[in-house]
């Protein structure tokens, strides 16, 4: 067997827990949202029915609103393991009984992931297909209210642009497109030593954001706890409040996967409106386009003001779909010394923020790190995109730099370094979904 593979299978036998995957075994113990996705799309190269678990897994967690928490909390985990834990969010009257949750969202990958494993169900012709149409009609439903609630709670003047309320939502916690916003955050009282155990998992403390993020980052989440998670208080008031192009965008894909999904899931009347959904989200991003820079950006909703961090956000549009010519320029721009196409880059995949951003730090977490999963968002969507000749450059890079750092959560672009987890659930993932897709 390949090597890589075995590498990736045994990261994922590793990390699961049963029905569900520790997205690694110390500094994420829990289930995490958007990880399950991608970690679903890498179970179902070896058992599309054990990727359907982990979503159904997942969706325990899904709050009556249809708010889906970027953390399922496994009660098992010693106390104090991870920060912040289960008793930190104060969530108790909104997770469904028997779980403990997070009260706050990641991006919304579920759906693309549910198409994936049903695109892989069908390619093996035995009868897992009928298996995961059953599962299909479970967890549409599911799925409908997710992104439901992300289109009224978080964007409750339709403007097609998804709002945030904190950087973990995210799932770019301390990507420089947040440091103004944070900025402007007062942490109130919270200034003492926060407890920091993930910390004490990475080799260097480098990795990971700093004191001053975690103590907004802490912050936010009790300012969302004072209004008890109350979406449209917090989207008058919250002190963190950004229009996030990355995060929509993969909602806008999530919709074309749900329209492709509504009539297997006996909704077929339903796939219109999903690819109206995903249409206003791509309308939307192209009001967030700045023609001088040829990047897509965020809007701050408190200060009306676009952030012009060079971040792999700026991508957006492509992971949305876009015109042919608006994908030729990203296209450009990904193999820019910026981006993937830098001399100095040890292999030619897109850093998290652009080089020549003046945030640019290579070791530091979502401020230059490369993302495997990031990598693979790009790489599908040229895929999509019909950009095969790019899209098969992109991959080979991608399975080059994995065959060399294994299943590292994010990598140091300039040295190649492995950093952050070395057993990585969602990068052996997409390692097992690269090897499955030859082109
Ligand atoms: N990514 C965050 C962490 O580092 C939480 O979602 O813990």
């Amino acid at each position: 067997m390949d090597a890589l593979a075995r590498q990736a299978i045994e990261v994922l036998w590793r990390n699961a827990r049963g029905t569900w995957t520790r997205p690694s075994p110390r500094l994420y113990p829990h289930q995490w949202s958007w990880d399950a996705g991608f970690v679903a799309m890498g179970w179902a190269q070896l058992d599309p029915a054990r990727a359907i678990t982990e979503l159904t897994s997942l969706f325990r967690g899904q709050w009556a609103t249809g708010m889906l928490p970027h953390i399922v909390f496994d009660l098992n985990v010693a106390q104090g393991a991870y920060e912040p834990g289960p008793n930190a969010w104060a969530t108790a009257r909104h997770a469904p009984a028997g779980t403990a949750t997070s009260g706050i969202c990641q991006p919304p990958v579920h759906a693309i992931a549910l198409k994936r494993i049903r695109d892989v169900a069908a390619s093996r012709n035995d009868g897992t297909m009928i298996e995961v149409n059953r599962a299909i009609v479970d967890l549409y439903p599911r799925l409908v209210a997710w992104h439901h609630w992300l289109r009224t709670a978080r964007d409750p003047d339709h403007t097609g642009l998804i709002t945030i309320l904190h950087p973990w939502e995210s799932g770019l916690d301390n990507s420089p497109r947040w440091d103004s916003a944070l900025a402007a955050v007062d942490p109130g009282n919270l200034t003492g030593a926060l407890p920091r155990p993930d910390l004490t998992y990475v080799a260097d403390a480098d990795e990971r954001p700093t004191d001053g993020e975690y103590r907004r980052y802490r912050y936010l989440v009790e300012r969302l706890i004072a209004v008890d998670y109350d979406q449209a208080t917090a989207m008058a008031t919250h002190p963190f409040r950004m229009g996030d192009v990355w995060f929509s965008a993969i909602l806008a894909a999530a919709d074309d996967a749900l329209a492709e999904l509504a009539s297997v899931a006996g909704h077929p009347e339903a796939a219109d409106l999903h690819r109206a959904d995903a249409d206003l989200t791509r309308a939307a991003l192209d009001d967030c386009w700045d023609p001088s820079t040829s990047r897509c950006c965020d809007q701050d909703r408190i200060t009306a003001a676009p952030i012009v961090s060079d971040t792999i956000a700026g991508f957006a549009p492509l992971v949305a779909g876009t015109s042919i010519d608006r994908t030729a320029v990203l296209v450009e721009r990904l193999w820019s010394a910026s981006f993937a196409g830098n001399p100095l880059l040890r292999w030619a995949v897109p850093p998290s923020t652009a080089m020549d951003d003046p945030q640019f730090d290579p070791r530091a977490y979502w401020r230059g790190p490369q993302w495997p999963p990031m990598t693979w968002l790009i790489w599908w969507s040229l895929e999509r995109a019909g950009h095969r000749r790019s899209a098969n450059q992109l991959r080979a890079a991608a399975i080059a730099q994995l065959r060399a750092v294994g299943c590292a959560e994010y990598i140091e672009p300039l040295s190649g370094e492995a950093l952050g987890s070395d057993a990585q659930s969602w990068t052996a993932a997409v390692a097992l979904d690269w090897l499955g897709h030859e082109p």
